[in-house]
């Protein structure tokens, strides 16, 4: 199964160039399934809630989820994105998941990063998994990398491969990656964007290193810090499939949830 990441620099609020940039890179790439960046479509850095408004889409009838459809047709492809969703008066920084066939579903995401939370409302759908052949991928979005719950209750529900579209500005995921893919024994594809967004005295700087991690925390496949690049690598999902780490340990089966309880009702005060 050949899964991959488009990396490339988005131009803030230039959706026509940006989704015209990805179908490019995505022409011709011969994968199964492929991971944009969060936000590919629009951009990062919003300055105001009139930007969150004109540039937010419905899904799956907005212009960017039927331009995905169409890539996912032409280029006999699944696709995972991001991009800002507008759902009657709320909106989301959600993932669109289209196959050749259609559209699949859409995944909000759950942990905000900084000032997200001033644009966008916290994801209220669940972690989700999709079937790819005889195989499962699950979605998230960025900063949900650093909760480890969340890769752990799709690898739970069965999924070879997590899906993981990015705009990260600190250093640490693209290592952690090979702990969450160790700890699950599953795959991961993080598309991260590069450039700099500076808007309203506000200036980040996107770090690339989009990154193939594999179940035994290898790095398979690591993008450059600023090259636009489709990165795409031939995986066995059985790999992931197999859970058992010697004849006395498996990783699932060891687990003793009796003495995790508290992480289901524990807040910081
Ligand atoms: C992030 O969640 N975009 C860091």
């Amino acid at each position: 199964m050949k899964v991959g990441f488009v990396q490339f620099e988005p131009l803030f609020g230039e959706v026509e160039r940006n989704i015209e940039r990805a179908e490019k890179l995505i022409e011709g790439t011969n994968a199964d399934l492929l991971v944009l960046p969060e936000l590919f479509n629009t951009g990062y850095v919003f300055a105001s809630m009139d930007e969150v408004r004109a540039l937010s889409e419905k899904i799956p009838d907005g212009v960017t989820t039927r331009a995905l459809l169409r890539m996912a047709k032409n280029n006999d492809v699944y696709l995972v994105a991001g991009l800002a969703e507008r759902s009657g008066d709320r909106f989301f920084n959600s993932a669109v998941i289209v196959s050749p066939q259609g559209y699949l579903g859409t995944y909000r995401k759950i942990h905000l990063f900084f000032e997200e939370k001033r644009w966008f409302d916290p994801g209220d759908t669940p972690f989700p998994v999709y079937s790819l052949g005889d195989h499962k991928f699950g979605v998230m979005i960025c900063f949900d990398w650093i909760f480890p719950e969340s890769m752990r209750v799709m690898s739970l529900q069965g999924a070879h491969v997590i899906c993981h579209c990015a705009n990260l500005v600190l250093p640490f995921c693209q290592d952690a990656m090979k702990t969450r893919c160790l700890e699950n024994h599953v795959f991961a594809v993080t598309s991260n964007r590069t450039g700099t967004e500076s808007r309203n005295e506000k200036s980040l700087r996107f770090t690339g290193k989009s990154q193939i991690t594999d179940p035994a925390a290898e790095v398979l496949y690591r993008a450059e810090s600023e090259t636009e690049e489709v990165g795409v690598v031939d995986i066995d999902f059985n790999r992931a499939a197999d859970k058992q780490l010697n004849e006395y340990n498996n990783l699932f089966q060891d687990r003793r949830p009796d003495f995790y309880s508290m992480i289901l009702h524990h807040h910081q005060e």
